[in-house]
């Protein structure tokens, strides 16, 4: 087990270059197994979610070549869509893509049930409801979840709520369909666009992607032959843009879109730090102890909740009293205990967290609760006086590139080292 040694007290200043997105990779990887077919994907993050992903395919037949670090060759034509390894699919959430891209491909599918959550329960009852108005039969059964369906065939489905699992799994299922599916109710985050391009690039027809209703208009087959780029990890940019805020830092953020992040630049402003947004760059720089602020998260274009914890280290050394709700994830506050170690003052109340803004964070042994709270408490390590030690960090390998390195190159003083066991 490895460990990050911070000493802090650090301005972070630079440049520092963004990953492709590793939520439109772990849904892009299953959707090549619609393709019966050669594609290549460029501008994967080189993380641990993703080659797990490449070893489910792997099992299932798939022929997978790495070209380099960040691009993959997909060779689905041998696929036996029975064969999923179910105790791989069960340690890991997105493997729920498998469900839809299975039944789109073969009509039949069985994947292990995503275990409990780290972030609270993560039902996939819309999944479900989804793929049964596709004319699926869908069983849970002994930690399994099978589906099967003599003929896919497109329906209206609307959702209950807004579910980014659920959209793309739905488009998942419905590209090879019979007719046409709408659904409506649907999520609008650039990686739902990012999965109906690619489809689309294979010969689908996905129309109203990024707007709450899409139009997926069966297709015979898709055709593969062709190569797409994953689309920048607009979380990853956002937590460099936090980053900055929290160290009075001076970065550039390169190879982003800057419109995917309007929602954090505006709060950003309103806390009194500086954004400029040219091309696919942003500047974030300030020299001032953030104002306080208040936020509530929410399905896109509103605040992602898969920011909130790198927020939150703004909030806890702003000037006032700030409020921060979550109304996504019930156990997204984890990460307050472990800040409140490095002497932040936040009380949570249910779905609701109260900074009150202190001057200085004082470096401590802090665990990574789960993926994003690991990246917000490397900000605090950065932020705080002293040494901070970060342990539980195959949480953030799951999705965060070369993280290390890429805070090292803009001035952290940050180490790796593995962890002695006792
Ligand atoms: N929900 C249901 N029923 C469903 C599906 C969702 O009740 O069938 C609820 C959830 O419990 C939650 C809300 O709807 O309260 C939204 O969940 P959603 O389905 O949108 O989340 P997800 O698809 O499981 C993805 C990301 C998460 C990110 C959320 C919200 C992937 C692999 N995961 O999860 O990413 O927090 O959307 O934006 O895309 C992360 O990257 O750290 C992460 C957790």
């Amino acid at each position: 087990m490895d460990k990050l040694i911070i000493k802090g007290g650090t301005r972070l200043k630079g440049e520092v270059t963004i990953s492709g997105a590793k939520n439109a990779a772990v849904a892009l990887i299953p959707a090549t197994l619609l393709i019966n077919g050669i594609c290549t994907i460029t501008n994967i993050p080189n993380i641990s979610d993703v080659k797990i992903f490449c070893k489910i395919l792997e099992e299932l037949g798939a022929i997978i070549t790495w070209n380099n670090e960040n691009e993959i060759t997909f060779d689905t034509r041998n696929i036996s869509c029975t064969n999923t390894p179910l105790d791989m699919t069960s340690k890991f959430r997105a493997s729920y893509y498998l469900i839809g891209s299975l039944l789109g491909r073969c009509k039949e599918a069985m994947v292990g049930l995503p275990g409990g959550c780290n972030l609270g329960p993560r039902p996939i009852d819309q999944h479900i409801k989804g793929f049964e108005a596709l004319g699926a039969k869908v069983e849970v059964t002994q930690g399994k979840i099978i589906a099967s369906a003599k003929n896919l065939v497109g329906t209206s489905i609307y959702m209950d709520m807004v579910s980014v699992g659920a959209t793309i799994n739905i488009m998942l299922a419905s590209v090879l369909a019979k007719g046409t599916t709408i659904i409506e109710n649907a999520a609008k985050e650039p990686h739902i666009v990012d999965v109906a391009n690619f489809l689309n690039t294979m010969g689908a027809d996905i129309r109203g992607a990024g707007t709450d209703v899409i139009k997926i208009n069966g297709v015979k087959k898709l055709h593969g032959n062709a190569t797409y780029s994953v689309v920048p990890d607009q979380i990853e940019a956002g937590t460099f843009m936090l980053a900055a805020v929290a160290t009075k830092g001076d970065l550039v953020i390169k190879s982003c879109i800057p419109e995917h992040l309007d929602c954090l630049t505006a709060k950003i402003l309103e806390m009194g730090a500086n954004v400029e947004a040219e091309g696919d760059s942003i500047h974030v720089w300030t020299t001032k102890r953030p104002n306080k602020a208040n936020i509530k998260t929410q399905p896109y274009p509103g605040f992602p909740t898969d920011l909130q914890p790198q927020m939150g280290v703004c909030l806890a050394i702003a000037n006032g009293t700030s409020i921060m709700k979550e109304e996504i994830w019930e156990s997204r506050f984890q990460y307050t205990a472990e800040l409140n170690k490095m002497g932040a003052n936040i009380t949570n109340q249910g779905k609701s967290a109260i900074f009150e803004g202190v001057k200085e964070l004082y470096g401590a042994p802090v665990e990574a609760t789960d993926l994003r709270a690991g990246a917000a408490l490397i900000i605090a390590g950065i932020v705080a006086k002293g040494e901070t030690t970060l342990t539980n960090l195959v949480h953030i390998d799951r999705g965060y590139e070369n993280i290390e390195e890429k805070f090292r190159k803009i001035g952290a003083n940050i180490q790796r080292v593995a962890e002695e066991i006792e």
